[in-house]
């Protein structure tokens, strides 16, 4: 029986969303794009005995999905047991690796009753490796080493950073011995942070055992890979403006791509097509201003409001998410400037606004940006990235900056 144009097209606004998926970290390879540095420089650690690795950057950027697709990056050759846990604010050092050894089965051979004496497998979790005590940089060295005889481990800790100072400590620990005793097991800490100072405060002392892979924002490539991977497994098309529009709105930051790309995909379905085009962009934005969370609709109206209707905040604090940034996301007063003359035909000398960037830094308005440096060399920066993104789409759904400047 021949399906339906209708139903075909529901059931494709349904697979979008399982290929564009703004909320949940990638695990599929064929969707994973980009990332080819970063991949080689942890299988390069991998493949080190005695070395370990942290990942970091910011929130967001696809640390986790990294994480996730590594495992398919090596061969089936190597026995390998890989296992990947979330820290919490809860968890301390002990828990957090016993979450590691409870994910992580081991498999023995028995010896075979019976006529036919086939071996018996049993199956045990590795947690009784750990013994009963709370563990210590000395018990899981010992349980890891014991670990190793039957196979690689390579062990993930996501979101290190929200772990107290203490367990962050017994971690850099952890690694220091285990390199010493050239232990073949790799632990890959993954965490939000610009430094890796900010993670581990005595990264000096583990300095050699730990490389530090920095996640970037990902480049224009990348994002468009992203679109494209998706396009191609959905057998739809973007223009080129509209895939454009999209990955500049991203600012290099994953989740918008797919957040964006969703909605678009299904506004070209709602309209029988199977081609995304600039207005199912312009859908989109509209979508996914209402359909952001509610956090950062919150902090936007929040810094933005005032009961003057003249007011400059809105523009201003647009002008700053359409500033150029460096590489880390910083921009200065005079980067501003510019784009707050697009935004409002005027131009506005740095006196006229500085007061609107002092608010922005401060607990009156969020704080929505961090001031970062000296006088004269003050750098802000958007305090949640993903804020950065948002307030350029509202420019564009209200009309303050033309849409063209996206191109
Ligand atoms: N390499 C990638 N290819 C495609 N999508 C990605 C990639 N990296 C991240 N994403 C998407 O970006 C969003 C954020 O990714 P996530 O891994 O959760 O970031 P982080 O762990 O750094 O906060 C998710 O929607 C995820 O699907
Ligand atoms: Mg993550």
């Amino acid at each position: 029986m021949a399906t339906s144009p209708k139903k075909s097209s529901q059931d494709l606004s349904i697979q979008v969303g399982r290929v564009f998926t703004p909320t949940s970290p990638i695990d599929e390879r064929s969707l994973f794009a980009g990332r080819e540095e970063q991949v080689r420089l942890i299988l390069d650690v991998i493949n080190q005995k005695g070395q370990h690795a942290i990942l970091y950057g910011e929130r967001g950027v696809g640390k986790t999905s990294l994480a996730n697709v590594l495992s398919s990056f090596w061969g089936l050759a190597n026995r390998i047991v890989a296992t990947r846990i979330n820290c919490d604010a809860t968890d301390d050092y002990n828990s957090a690796w016993r979450k590691v050894f409870d994910q992580i089965a081991l498999t023995s051979e028995q010896p075979g009753l019976g006529f036919t004496r086939e071996p018996r497998f049993k199956v045990a979790s590795a947690a009784d490796l750990l013994g009963p005590s709370p563990a210590t940089p000395a018990s899981v060295r010992s349980a890891l080493t014991k670990l190793a005889t039957q196979a690689l481990p390579i062990l993930i800790i996501d979101e290190f950073d929200r772990l107290g100072q203490e367990p962050r400590r017994a971690f850099a620990d952890t690694i220091k011995t285990l390199s010493d005793s050239a232990v073949n097991a790799t632990i890959i800490l993954v965490g939000v942070a610009d430094s890796v100072e900010q993670l581990i405060h005595e990264h000096q002392s583990v300095e050699r055992a730990l490389v530090q892979i920095r996640m970037p924002r990902m480049s224009k490539a990348e994002i468009g890979a992203i679109i494209a991977n998706g396009a191609a497994r959905l057998k739809m098309s973007f223009s080129s403006v509209a895939g454009g529009r999209i990955a500049k709105l991203s600012q290099g930051l994953p989740h918008y791509t797919h957040l964006l790309a969703l909605h678009a995909c299904r506004a070209a379905l709602d309209k029988q097509s199977m081609t995304v085009d600039t207005d199912a962009v312009k859908t989109a934005i509209n979508k996914a201003i209402s359909g952001a969370q509610q956090s950062i609709r919150t902090a936007y109206e929040y810094a933005v409001r005032s009961p003057r209707k003249d007011n400059l905040f809105s523009d201003v604090l647009l002008a700053c998410a359409m500033a150029e940034t460096n590489e880390l996301g910083y921009f200065a007063a005079q980067d501003v400037r510019p784009p707050l003359q697009d935004i409002t035909g005027r131009r506005y000398e740095i006196p006229s606004f500085a007061q609107h960037l002092n608010e922005f830094c401060d607990s009156k308005r969020g704080p929505i940006l961090h001031k970062d440096g000296t006088r004269r060399l003050f750098r802000y920066r958007f305090i949640n990235p993903l804020l950065q993104p948002f307030v350029v789409m509202r420019g564009v759904d209200a009309d303050r900056i033309k849409e063209s400047a996206l191109d």
